[in-house]
């Protein structure tokens, strides 16, 4: 353990909640040096719907290495990319009337992809400012970071961020409170302050900000305002696509139609870094080169997220199966829910992302140590860390998933009991 703590920055995050060295994973568990099994409800943040070392997809990767298939591509045309850009039409976006959407490969992480939608915005409506909001989060490059609300991430940017304004996220002023009002008045009185901008972008169910939900039918309405005013509609689907909300878009059933979408994660298929923006074909006013990056072609990621939409998503079997999993879940934390009433517990989610927020200060922070403690890694998230995030594989068998939220509940329960109150720790 001694050299990350002499050699890697203080910046490390997760590592510090879960303090052991990991040598194999594979589906939903871990395993360690010193051979303790771990069942992961972290999933990569996201990127491991499909669990470690997915057995069909490691297959994939193993065989484009062993052909010499080429892995660093930059943006050149490869096989490996035109099997992906084919998977991607024919199961993703033509079954969505989709087709005609333009695919940009960006530098490989969520962030990049976040920039180059902002980036386009600006440059199609020639206005400045993106509206962003509440609790939102979308990376930690200067652009991104200037549209995430988390004031602990902010503080790490040592500029001004500017070109931003927040709005309030359906559910931010309780139930009563009509947000989609109060954004509409805004935009649409000319002595609000408050300039058009350029673009919206959002969650439809904020991950790091805390599993909180935006309804079709506030989103819908978010469109009409975006339609009025001449403001594209960007998805930023990092988190809570590829699968994770039960569908393979979270905005899928909804009845929008965003005019960008940005992908990462776990469009890479096991972990292999990759992010795209999907756009309207009118919107693909790029200039040649003007967003570029070497890593934008990494074709073992496209071998990858190949072999994952050809499994997962030729048909709905995966997306039914996402839902009944989900249901599981979301009885679990009811059940702790229930265990607890003097704690007054929220239960958030859609498909297999699930919330459970628990508003004593410090309270989830410590349940993370516990279920660590017992062989359960779940990370908390939202503002103040209050909220439990449940983030594991999408794969995780029903076996697995009991086994989980069981070590979940019991360490709720110690905590609650106070025998298990540890010092804050929090990673997002
Ligand atoms: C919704 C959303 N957007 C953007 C990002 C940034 O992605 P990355 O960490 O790969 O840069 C994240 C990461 O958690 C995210 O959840």
């Amino acid at each position: 353990m001694k050299i990350f703590h002499q050699m890697e920055s203080e910046v490390r995050g997760y590592c510090r909640d879960y303090p052991v060295v990991f040598t194999r994973a594979l589906g939903s568990e871990m395993f360690t040096e010193e051979g303790l099994r771990f069942i992961d409800f972290l999933g990569g943040a996201g990127a491991l719907n499909y669990g470690h070392n997915n057995p069909l997809i490691k297959q994939a990767v193993i065989d484009h290495l062993m052909r010499d298939g080429v892995l660093h591509g930059l943006d050149l045309h490869t096989d490996a990319k035109k099997a992906f850009l084919g998977a991607l039409r024919k199961h993703i976006l033509e079954p969505r009337e989709m087709g005609e959407y333009k695919v940009q490969f960006t530098g490989p992480t969520g962030t990049n992809a976040v920039e180059a939608a902002m980036k386009l915005a600006r440059k199609v409506t020639g206005r400045n400012d993106i509206v962003s909001f509440t609790n939102g989060y979308h990376g930690m490059t200067l652009g991104a970071i200037a549209a995430t609300g988390n004031s602990h991430h902010r503080g790490g940017a040592g500029v001004a961020l500017g070109g931003t304004t927040f709005m309030p996220f359906q559910g931010y002023f309780g139930s009563e409170a009509d947000t989609i009002a109060y954004i509409e008045r805004l935009l649409d009185d000319p002595s609000s302050g408050v300039d058009i901008p350029a673009a919206m972008i959002i969650e439809t169910v904020q991950g790091e900000g805390g599993v909180n939900i935006a309804s079709p039918e506030w989103m819908r309405k978010l469109q009409d305002i975006c339609r009025r005013h001449g403001i594209l509609l960007i998805v930023d689907d990092i988190q809570a696509g590829c699968g994770r909300t039960g569908s393979f878009f979270s905005f899928d059933g909804m009845d929008i139609e965003p005019d960008l979408v940005t992908l990462s994660k776990s469009i890479g298929g096991i972990g292999l870094p990759m992010a795209i923006l999907l756009m309207k074909p009118e919107h693909d006013q790029w200039a040649v080169g003007e967003h570029n990056g070497t890593f934008r072609g990494n074709n073992l990621a496209f071998a990858a997220a190949t072999a994952a939409i050809e499994k997962y998503w030729s048909n709905g079997a995966f997306a039914a199966e996402v839902k009944e999993k989900g249901a599981i879940i979301r009885q679990h934390l009811q059940w702790i829910k229930a265990d607890h009433p003097e704690l007054g517990a929220k239960v958030r989610g859609r498909g297999m992302m699930w919330g459970l927020d628990l508003p004593r200060p410090g309270m989830a922070a410590e349940v993370v140590n516990a279920a660590y403690e017992r062989g359960l890694i779940i990370e908390n998230c939202g503002s103040g860390g209050s909220v439990i995030k449940f983030l594991g594989p999408l794969t995780t068998s029903v076996e697995l998933l009991e086994e989980g939220l069981g070590i979940l509940r019991e360490a709720v329960a110690a905590v609650a009991a106070g025998v298990d109150a540890k010092s804050e720790a929090s990673s997002c």
